[in-house]
């Protein structure tokens, strides 16, 4: 079967990328619209782009308005802002929030309208020139033809999806991930090992994007553990820059799956960031994946160095699951309850988030597809 594979226009990647982006970044239009949040402007990150803006003639207005995941209220005020300032390229700085807000921004001042009319629409149209600027090693939207927004209205979290919101530009500085605390570290990094598992067991995997996939689990096994004991550590903080880009190709290449369908959800109605969420589900959702993707799994298993001579494939799949709970459980990731969530309101909401999660679609590229169900018995099992 024939496969399109699409990655961002061009990748500027490794130590000193931002300095080196200049010049690419100088090519994408006059005047930036930089879409960040105020801890960007805190940290001193949103001045170093503004430096190598002013060293390349390029001007700029700033949106840092973007607090916490990203709503269709926040799409708006950027839009008004881009249109009011007359810009006619965009940058997202940050994590995966101010940089899908940047994408939905160049979407929505495009198409016209509000962000929300696009749920479901292949947004395949031309947008702004687009730089992504990564700051968590985690999402991979840098990569992606996804953007995830809350539709404030309905409580949910809408993935819009399309070739016009790959970035023409990205730009991964691993340095700008240094400052990242153990809590987002971790919940990051969970969320590209996530990306790469369900891409690698997805019923849409094919063998460009698994090489990717692949590579990424074998650095985030690698790496991530080290990144979150030592912020400073700037061998494990490149490698899992790398991981986050690779881990976002594999996937918006073949598909995420059953845990991310059923993250939004949580995070939608409780607030818990994407990372957590997708922490708090995998070592469940694993277990549930792991009938129907043994041969996948015992593959991971084997290119992580976790498989043992003599095992059956089945064996190979649990000790990979095995290696993964344990991965979670080094990283201290918080149960919904020590979240603060209420066990009564969530088993009240869980019939509404079986049928968000299974709307969603991603559930469906699971091998073993989950019935409304099986969706539930795993929601109720993070109570245990
Ligand atoms: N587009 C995609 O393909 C895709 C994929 C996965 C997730 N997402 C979306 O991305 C969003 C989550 O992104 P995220 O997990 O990167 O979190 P985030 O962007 O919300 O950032 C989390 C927190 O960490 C802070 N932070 C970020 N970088 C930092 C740094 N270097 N130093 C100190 N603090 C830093 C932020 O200011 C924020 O307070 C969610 O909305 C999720 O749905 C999108
Ligand atoms: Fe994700």
């Amino acid at each position: 079967m024939a496969n399109l594979f699409t990655i961002p226009g061009r990748i500027v990647s490794g130590e000193g990328a931002l300095e080196a982006g200049g010049t690419y970044i100088k090519a994408m239009g006059t005047k930036a619209l930089i879409v960040t949040d105020s801890i960007m402007e805190r940290l001193g990150n949103l001045k170093k782009v503004t430096d190598v803006l002013l060293r390349e003639g390029v001007g700029f207005a700033v949106y840092s308005g973007i607090s916490g995941e990203p709503t269709d209220l926040m799409i708006a005020e950027g839009v008004k802002i881009y249109q009011a300032e007359s810009c006619d390229f965009l940058i997202g700085l940050g994590g995966g929030s101010p940089m899908d807000s940047m994408k939905a921004i160049g979407a929505a001042a495009s198409g016209g309208g509000e962000i929300t009319q696009y749920m479901g629409t292949v947004i395949d149209w031309e947008l702004p020139p687009s730089v992504a600027i990564p700051t968590t090693a985690g999402t991979g939207s840098e990569a992606t033809q996804f953007t995830i927004i809350t539709d404030t209205e309905k409580d949910v979290k809408m993935l819009l999806r399309g070739p016009g919101l790959l970035p023409d530009l990205a730009v991964i500085d691993p340095a700008f991930t240094a400052t990242a605390p153990p809590a987002v570290t971790a919940a990051t990094g969970i969320d590209a090992l996530c990306h790469a598992v369900e891409a690698y067991t997805s019923r849409k995997a094919f063998p460009l994007a698994d090489s990717f996939a692949v590579s990424a689990v074998k650095r985030i096994f690698g790496y991530l553990k080290r990144a979150y004991d030592n912020g400073g550590d700037m061998e494990a903080r490149e490698q899992m820059a790398l991981a986050a880009l690779e881990a976002g190709i594999s996937f918006s290449n073949s598909s995420v799956t059953i845990v991310h369908g059923m993250s939004r959800p949580i995070g939608a109605l409780y607030h818990v960031p994407h990372g957590l969420s997708n922490a708090m589900l995998l070592p469940e959702c694993l277990k549930f994946i792991a009938e129907g993707a043994e041969t996948p799994l015992c593959e991971l298993a084997k290119e992580t160095g976790i498989y043992r001579e003599g095992m059956t494939e089945r064996q190979g799949a649990d000790a990979f699951t095995g290696a993964v709970c344990s991965l979670c459980e080094s990283l201290d990731v918080q149960t919904l309850a020590e979240f603060g969530v209420s066990k009564d309101d969530f088993v009240s909401n869980i019939s509404k988030m079986a049928d968000d999660a299974i709307a969603s679609g991603s559930p469906a590229n699971t091998r073993r597809q989950p019935t409304k169900g099986n969706i539930i018995a795993i929601y109720e099992a993070l109570w245990k």
